[in-house]
């Protein structure tokens, strides 16, 4: 894998466009599967796990132009490649997201076996949710020696879900199943993120009838057919939250250009009790801190419209420069602090307890080698070489290339110090 090399510290101020949204962008490509007319994508991230999905999608027999937008026409897929080559298997076990081939490819052909999907070790991910939902509406699927083995006769029947937990990813699933489930589907207690309302968005521009996005009851009305159609996703609210906190921590000045403030509220209010000044407006929102070091702030993480846990590892940095103890506690994924031992390593004061870790806040993190474990706890350390005094190396930043189109780029144009190694 890649290393960064950075020399800190430095103050973090300018300007920067936030991409297109990882995690909408990533629902919708697969959702794509199914319709046969040809639709056109725009904003959609220059990032690893996109790369993989568009491999993916091509393996299945998908023709992909890539411009400044992708259009994409699902009409001829391959169907014998229900069942995967190697090829196509590594490129599932590297993505999460692979899971959403299962409902679109079911209800194309009525049958799928795809191994376990990968991603971020931040926990166990378990599938029940996508299982037991894509079951309630009239598949047979179970996992076998780790692959998952799916069919369904003609199509999916419209069904009432009760989720035990909101999971974005089984939400997600349920919804793509029941686009042309015979009757109609009720998800009660879904996911409301706003990557969900996305999704929905983009299936209702090409005539589906969803309604409920963002709210505790989602209602799928069967259709027959989707049409195409050309959407733009919406722009990625954990990046614009990494670059906030990048301004904070340095006691800087950042604006964020074509983003969407509505979608960062809990974000934005942590991030005024911190004591920086934060102003938004339609498509863009700043933080300064005026050169003054951040107070530090308890968090909670939960689902969607509380805290979300893609940003918990960015507010811990920010935790351990500020003033004062806080305590940032994990509700969504088990395994989500490997990163605090390689803070430890540049003088943190932090001590982690089950779900919580505690800090006391120190003025100045200082350098070493550090080695990152997944996409947010990678950026968190890139983001603490900056404000470090002396030369930090960051190991394992591939990670960062799944979710931060162009990081290096976008960091060094306010004012970091840093460069990319490839690995030989
Ligand atoms: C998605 C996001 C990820 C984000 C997470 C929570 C993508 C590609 N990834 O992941 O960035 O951190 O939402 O906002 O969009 N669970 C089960 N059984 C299941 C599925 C989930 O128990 O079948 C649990 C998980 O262990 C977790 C919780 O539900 O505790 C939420 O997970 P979920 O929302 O499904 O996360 P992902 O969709 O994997």
């Amino acid at each position: 894998m890649d290393k960064f090399i950075i020399k800190g510290p430095v103050r973090l101020k300018g300007e920067v466009i936030i991409s297109g949204s990882k995690n909408a962008a990533l629902p919708i490509l697969f959702a794509s599967l199914l319709t046969e007319e040809p639709i056109e994508i725009m904003n959609i991230p220059k990032l690893k796990d996109i790369d993989i999905t568009i491999k993916l999608l091509l393996y299945l027999g998908v023709k992909i132009k890539k411009k400044d937008s992708i259009e994409i026409d699902a009409s001829n897929l391959y169907k014998y490649r229900t069942t995967m080559d190697p090829f196509a298997e590594n490129l599932i076990k590297s993505i999460r997201a692979s899971i959403w081939m299962i409902s679109p490819l079911l209800v194309r052909f009525g049958k799928i076996k795809i191994p376990l999907p990968g991603g971020c070790l931040i926990g166990k991910r378990p599938i029940n949710l996508h299982i037991d939902g894509l079951r309630k509406l009239g598949a047979k699927i179970y996992v076998k020696k780790n692959y998952i083995i799916g069919y369904i006769k003609k199509k999916f029947k419209g069904s009432c879900i009760i989720m035990e937990k909101n999971s974005v990813g089984a939400t997600i699933s349920i919804i793509l199943a029941a686009i042309y489930a015979s009757n109609i589907t009720i998800i009660k207690n879904p996911a409301k993120e706003p990557e969900i309302k996305d999704l929905i968005n983009f299936l209702n521009t090409l005539g589906a009838k969803i309604s409920g996005a963002g709210t505790n009851k989602i209602i799928i009305e069967g259709i027959t057919k989707l049409k195409g159609g050309c959407y733009k996703i919406i722009s990625d609210r954990i990046e614009t939250g990494t670059f906030l906190i990048a301004a904070a921590i340095s006691r800087g000045k950042i604006l964020c250009k074509k983003t969407d403030p509505k979608n960062l509220a809990i974000v934005l209010e942590k991030l005024k009790n911190t004591g920086a000044k934060i102003k938004t407006g339609k498509n863009w929102c700043s933080l300064d801190m005026k050169n003054k070091r951040p107070k530090a702030i308890d968090i909670i993480t939960g689902p969607y419209p509380y805290f979300p846990t893609d940003m918990q590892p960015q507010f811990t940095l920010l935790n351990l420069i500020a003033n004062g103890i806080s305590t940032i506690t994990e509700t969504i994924f088990e395994n989500r602090f490997l990163y605090v031992n390689e803070l430890v390593r540049m003088g943190a004061n932090i001590f982690l307890k089950k779900n919580k870790v505690c800090c006391k806040g120190i003025k100045l993190l200082s350098n070493a080698e550090v080695t990152a474990t997944d996409l947010r706890a990678a950026v968190s350390l890139v983001l603490a070489g900056c404000i470090a005094s002396g030369i930090t190396i960051v190991n394992n930043i591939n990670y960062i290339d799944r979710g931060y189109e162009k990081i290096e780029d976008k960091l060094s144009s306010l004012g970091a110090i840093i460069q990319r190694i490839k690995s030989e």
